[in-house]
């Protein structure tokens, strides 16, 4: 049998297969009728550690259109808190084409991934976040005209798993990063991914707003606060003081309209979301003329789309 590839850091995608996807994807999107049973007879099982707008919609969504279908699977509804996680994972992967996996830790997406016949996707863990980058390097090519127009970006606020992967795959592709952060989340360190990345020679660290920013087309952001300090909207007691540290320590960094119109005036404002108003991102940066936020948001859609398809199609090769 075929060996699927899984999708769990890019650490193991080249430039080629990233630019394969996204091509896919922008195939895909341009002729939805064409593509309509592609995937058809074909399961994805969304399994969910952890709460989700847009993965959930994006990936079910996307199954849709694509002609097959998406089984949403839960920590609370499952009998995976009941269990040993390593005999449970082997039995969900019998009923898949597809398992998306969002896991409070990725070391979960990579044993699911060594026990599995089918292609594992990190569908964001606290290391990576890799269908985010592919619809953010999918928003941000249709904006400039192509993967190749894109020169810089910046990111903006503090490192973590979505910048890494954003990191790792615009370095790879030849676009210069600027990472502009005064933190690193612990949680989220992967010294093998800096390293693959920092070889490029394309990315610099800085705290000086006016150096990172100079030059760049697109200023990401993500929020300064992990899902884990919230239950129901509120910060856990727990969490209350690192909410308080990081609230003070990443102010001088949000994203907001004056700071694109000292430093970026052209640059497009991009946000995975969820926002946090007024901590991360201003209002006025989320409604300004040049936020692709909710492009962004779509754009998960039809890039997970063209991963989709890529993975089916590396399993007939
Ligand atoms: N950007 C992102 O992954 O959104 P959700 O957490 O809502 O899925």
């Amino acid at each position: 049998m075929k060996k699927p590839r899984h999708v769990i850091s890019l650490k193991d995608f080249t430039a080629e297969e990233i630019k394969e996807i996204l091509a896919k994807a922008a195939e895909i999107k341009a002729n939805p009728e064409k593509y309509a049973e592609t995937l058809k007879d074909k399961t994805l099982i969304m399994l969910f550690q952890k709460s989700s707008t847009r993965t959930r919609l994006s990936f079910e969504a996307g199954m849709t259109r694509l002609g097959g279908h998406g089984i949403f699977l839960d920590q609370k509804t499952s009998q995976f808190a009941l269990t040993d996680f390593s005999d449970e994972i082997k039995a969900v992967l019998r009923f898949g084409d597809i398992l998306m996996f969002r896991a409070m830790q990725a070391a979960d997406v990579e044993k699911a991934a060594e026990v599995s016949h089918i292609p594992v996707i990190d569908a964001c863990s606290e290391k990576y976040h890799p269908c985010q980058t592919l619809g953010d390097l999918l928003t941000m090519s249709e904006d400039a005209g192509g993967l190749d127009k894109i020169e810089k970006v910046a990111w903006l606020g503090i490192q973590n798993n979505v910048s890494n992967t954003l990191k790792l795959a615009c370095s790879k592709l030849g676009i210069e990063v600027s990472i502009i952060a005064p933190e690193v989340n612990e949680a989220s360190v992967d010294e093998e991914l800096n390293k693959i990345a920092d070889k490029t020679g394309l990315v610099k660290e800085t705290l000086d707003l006016k150096e990172g920013l100079e030059g760049v087309r697109y200023v990401h952001t993500d929020t300064w606060m992990d899902m884990e300090y919230f239950e129901d909207g509120k910060v856990k007691d727990e969490f209350k003081d690192v909410y308080k540290k990081r609230k003070e320590l990443f102010k001088p960094y949000q994203l907001n309209a004056k700071l694109l119109e000292d430093n970026c005036p052209e640059a497009k404002v991009m946000h995975c979301m969820p926002c946090h108003v007024g901590y991360e991102i201003s209002r006025d940066a989320i409604d300004h003329s040049n936020s692709l936020i909710f492009d962004q948001a779509e754009n998960r859609m039809h890039a997970q789309n063209g991963l989709m398809v890529w993975l089916m199609e590396q399993m007939k090769k």
